[in-house]
């Protein structure tokens, strides 16, 4: 191992800039990497690579990737103790993509359910870059050599997919790759649609009523509890299959406030659920009002952001240059 390497576990992950970070990509994903930032060489990235599988307008898909990074930052991710960066910065990434599309079979890229999922919602542009997806997210990965890969529950087939692939290119070549495992938080791992709590809170659909972003304002946020849905039973009791909605609040306050399920039962017993869900929507409020104003006041900075950028680029270069260059050299590449 080189030196300048640390010897603690890496974690890597990476959110597409294609919609607004909501509460379910704080309380599901963000803030659990930034409690990791002294225990783990962390990497994170903006994704907007994966990004334009579906079709973006460029000048909203540059500004939410800026956004995201300040968001980043503002949810807890530090920059120094982190690396930041933006997935197209480090050309790696699209490299070692290319590489590993020709390890990924079709029939195992035609078996993942995003794709399913996306194909189905957008029949007019079932492109190239939706259906292989997988394998630069494989790349995106194995560039690092991650112990983890944190991610919610529907990015683990990709996960699954990523060792497969891995472990068919280290059969072929040898040890190349360190084959990660996927990391799934358990509290708050999914945080569901307020409306429709049998979807996980999208961050790609504009204007839903079921999700709250890290941007909305605290009126907005208290309005959309207030409509959340619930079930006829008038009780704040945890059972996500019973009692979906009521689960999926009870989920979010846990997280908010630090509270088990049996203490939110406890505190909310004889309780309508008029008062359960303007609570939660105040907690809401108070969880992502230093979030909102730190993010507001970093996306100002433009100077700032670039430094941050910057510098996470070449530092996640370091690291990807010695994978791709060792990867060139296995499958028989002419070395310049
Ligand atoms: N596919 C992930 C998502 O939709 C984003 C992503 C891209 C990612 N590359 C990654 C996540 C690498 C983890 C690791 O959420």
């Amino acid at each position: 191992m080189d030196e300048k390497q640390s010897k603690k576990p890496v974690m890597l992950s990476g959110i597409k800039p294609s919609g607004e970070l909501t509460l379910g990509s704080y309380l599901g994903a963000i803030r659990n990497w930034a409690e990791r930032a002294n225990d783990y060489d962390c990497y994170y990235f903006m994704a907007d690579l994966h990004a334009i599988t579906v079709r973006q307008n460029p000048a909203d898909l540059r500004r939410r990737t800026l956004e995201q990074l300040a968001q980043y930052i503002a949810c807890g991710l530090d920059p120094q103790k982190n690396t930041l960066f933006i997935q197209s910065h480090v050309h790696e990434h699209a490299e070692l993509g290319w590489v590993l599309n020709c390890y990924a079979m079709f029939g195992e890229l035609s078996r993942m359910t995003q794709f399913k999922d996306k194909a189905a919602k957008n029949a007019e542009n079932i492109n190239g870059g939706l259906f292989t997806y997988p394998s630069l997210m494989a790349a995106d990965i194995l560039l690092y050599q991650p112990d983890f890969v944190p991610v919610g529950e529907d990015q683990k087939q990709h996960v699954e997919l990523t060792r497969d692939i891995a472990n068919r290119f280290n059969g072929v070549y040898g040890e190349t790759f360190k084959i990660p495992q996927p990391f799934i938080p358990k509290i708050g791992a999914r945080v569901m649609s307020l409306v429709d709590p049998s979807k996980k809170m999208s961050k790609s659909e504009d204007e839903d009523p079921g999700r709250i972003i890290l941007m909305d304002k605290p009126e907005d946020i208290l309005r959309r509890f207030k409509r959340a849905v619930t079930d006829s039973e008038a009780q704040v009791r945890f059972d996500p299959e019973t009692k979906p909605g009521i689960s999926n609040l009870m989920t979010i306050y846990a997280a908010a406030t630090g509270s088990s399920f049996a203490q939110i039962e406890a505190e909310f017993a004889g309780c309508g659920y008029g008062d359960f869900k303007r609570k939660v929507g105040e907690a809401v409020v108070e969880l992502l009002r230093p979030i909102r104003e730190e993010s507001a006041k970093l996306i100002r900075d433009k100077a700032y952001l670039e430094s941050v950028y910057r510098d996470g680029a070449q530092r996640a270069s370091y690291i990807a240059r010695r994978t791709l260059s060792k990867v060139y050299r296995k499958v028989g590449f002419v070395g310049l």
